[in-house]
């Protein structure tokens, strides 16, 4: 949380000495597409490889939990989740979890109490891509409906356009792809303190209505809770 505030703290320096320097008749540009806005990209911070427990450990305690307080988690958290479901891991580009034809279809959505944020794996971060709680769209059950984080998988099925696969089996395809990716979370919250579960239950239309994702193309493939 303390390196929240402080890129927040950054942001706000760049963004004044900026502005500073320019001259009094001179109109302020627009801010371009990729600026770090407090509130709506998330700045993550960097995976701590030496934290945690071992692989082995972590294997030995993965469960599913179905019982979340509603204690929100840490920058430090949000960030490892996230890079661990599909962070960059190789100079490759390629992601902590594996793909079906190095395709990537998978977006990994995060619902939060303070809105919807989408991972841009490239960059490591965040990006609002609604405001408000959401997180009932996210799930079916109660318990996640006031967890911290809810996390959504939806498939891009036009990354399949072009490889004579039919949508049946990018489907198949973009869900084994997911379920890496969730189990990457299962295994980084077990390592790290944290509950974790994996779903399919969630109210997939009204999802992909909130992101504006047409069905043709988008189709939700997993879900999961996070929290403590
Ligand atoms: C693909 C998949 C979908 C699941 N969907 C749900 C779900 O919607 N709701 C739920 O409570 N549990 C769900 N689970 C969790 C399973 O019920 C759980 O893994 C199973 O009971 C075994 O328990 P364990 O994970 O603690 O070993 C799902 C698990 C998987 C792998």
């Amino acid at each position: 949380m303390r390196n929240f505030v402080i890129l927040l703290f950054a942001a706000l320096a760049i963004s004044c000495s900026g502005a500073a320097d320019k001259p009094a008749n001179v109109e302020a540009e627009p801010a371009p597409a990729t600026a770090v806005i407090y509130g709506d990209t998330i700045v993550l911070t960097q995976p701590n490889l030496a934290a945690g427990k071992t692989i082995n450990e972590a294997l030995a305690e993965r469960a599913s939990s179905r019982e979340y307080s509603a204690e929100p988690l840490s920058l430090e958290e949000l960030s490892g989740l996230v890079w661990a479901a599909a962070g960059v891991n190789r100079p490759n580009g390629h992601l902590t979890a594996p793909s079906a034809l190095a395709l990537y279809p998978v977006t990994v959505y995060a619902f939060t109490a303070e809105g919807v944020f989408r991972y841009n794996s490239k960059l490591h971060v965040l990006v609002r891509e609604a405001e408000g709680d959401y997180r009932e769209l996210s799930a079916a059950q109660d318990f996640a409906y006031t967890a911290p984080l809810n996390l959504v998988y939806v498939a891009d099925l036009s990354k399949f356009d072009g490889k004579g696969i039919d949508r049946t089996k990018a489907e198949f395809l973009a869900g084994q792809d997911a379920a890496g990716y969730a189990e990457n979370v299962n295994l980084y919250a077990a390592g790290n303190g944290l509950k974790a579960i994996t779903r399919g239950s969630l109210k997939s239309t009204e999802v992909l209505n909130l992101l504006s994702l047409d069905p043709k193309q988008y189709t939700v493939v997993l879900a999961q809770t996070v929290g403590k």
